[in-house]
């Protein structure tokens, strides 16, 4: 079975990940199951989407019963779950952020506050940040860092410069007069699970606030208690002009938002999506962030991140450089390549991801049972223990 699925996606889909040799099945929680009937505790969850877990109850069941009642609606008709969301969002975001524009991913979300800090400021140019990771479509990807993901695309939008992260002088000289606005991950996930500095993102208001640009939140990956909190920038205490929020917003359903303070105008007939905000992913959204808050899952996340990292950092092992995060958003940077690790791990039934080329990035669902995670940790170190000869 698994290897007829395998054999079929070689050559029917067009390859973009590089696979990993397995096919699942299904989940529970933090657990997951592939056809061969192999069990793993899942510490990518669909990179930081499905923080409240597989197979959520409360999730599965608003989906089927929205499916039931409503799937979609174009955005010149209000439904419920859309107007309910929105409302939701501005609860739960910082005062000041208060209409949404709903979309289906994180990289529309990105694509959309690009096209808005235009419009607002009437300004061309933007400022991100070295490693950033902003998506993948024309816009976002003008963000996006890597030289990897951009160079076979170019040319992409004109416009936009890197400066090196937490570096506050460097984008002090990088924002002028014809910047839009500045992008910023307040923890980079793709580029090494890296948290900003309280000082360059105070820096960061303070030079958009000087110089008339908007400052642009990327929590795409960080958002929905993924750090301990809601939003990572409540660690923070500053306040974007636009917050970008998608992955783990629908539980695993594709949606996304920009979520707007009031310098951003109307942008009746400018712009637009047919799927956001539809009432299906609008419910899920509902249910998810219910979820969220009913279980204190924020909590949970600050509570099971900090024993975990401590776990490792105290393990003392030659093979780590550093153990970084905020919350269930782990980095452990190693001093040899991540590839083979992720490998091992997943032959020990733990699936993680990578973030740059040395660093294992570990995004568990935010129910992850204590044992569970705690097995994790073990076998991590067991794991790089082995790698080290320590
Ligand atoms: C910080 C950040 N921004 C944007 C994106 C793009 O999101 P999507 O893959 O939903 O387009 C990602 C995806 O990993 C991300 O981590």
């Amino acid at each position: 079975m698994t290897d007829t699925i395998s054999t079929v996606a070689d050559s029917s889909e067009l390859p973009t990940y590089p696979k990993r040799g397995i096919v699942m099945s299904h989940g529970l929680g933090a657990r997951l199951w592939d056809t061969a009937g192999r069990e793993y505790i899942d510490c990518a969850a669909g990179i930081g989407v499905g923080n409240i877990g597989h197979a959520n109850e409360r999730l599965a069941r608003t989906v089927a019963e929205q499916a039931r009642r409503l799937i979609v609606c174009p955005g010149s008709i209000d439904t419920g779950p859309r107007i309910e969301l929105c409302a939701k969002l501005r609860e739960i975001t910082p005062d000041g952020l208060e209409r949404s524009f709903l979309c289906n991913s994180g990289t529309e979300a990105m694509e959309a506050a690009i096209k808005f800090a235009r419009l607002a400021t009437g300004r061309t140019d933007f400022v991100a940040c070295e490693r950033a990771f902003h998506g993948r479509t024309l816009g976002a990807l003008s963000g996006t860092h890597k030289p990897q993901y951009r160079e076979p695309f170019m040319p992409l939008v004109p416009g936009f410069s890197h400066v090196p992260f937490n570096d506050l002088d460097a984008l002090r000289a990088a924002v002028t007069d014809r910047t839009a606005g500045v992008l910023l991950e307040v923890v980079q996930g793709e580029g090494g699970i890296h948290p900003v500095t309280q000082a360059f993102i105070d820096g960061a208001r303070a030079v958009c606030d000087e110089r008339g640009a908007l400052l642009i939140f990327d929590e795409v990956q960080s958002g929905f208690g993924r750090t301990g909190r809601m939003f990572a920038l409540e660690h923070f205490g500053v306040v974007p002009d636009m917050l970008c929020i998608a992955k783990a917003l629908g539980g695993g359903l594709p949606i996304g938002a920009v979520v707007c303070n009031d310098r951003i105008p109307a942008v009746t007939g400018r712009h637009g999506s047919t799927f956001g905000g539809n009432p299906l992913c609008a419910a899920a959204a509902l249910a998810t962030i219910e979820e969220i808050e009913s279980r204190d899952l924020c909590g949970r996340a600050e509570r099971l991140g900090e024993a975990f990292r401590a776990r490792i950092a105290d393990a003392n092992l030659a093979a780590v450089r550093e153990v970084r995060g905020l919350g269930l958003m782990i980095g452990v940077e190693l001093t040899s390549e991540v590839a083979p690790i992720l490998a091992v791990l997943q032959e020990r039934g733990v699936i993680a991801l990578g973030a740059g080329p040395n660093t294992v990035r570990l995004l568990p669902p935010l129910v992850i049972e204590e044992d569970q995670l705690a097995g994790v940790g073990e076998t991590l170190v067991a794991v790089l223990g082995e790698q080290a000869g320590t």
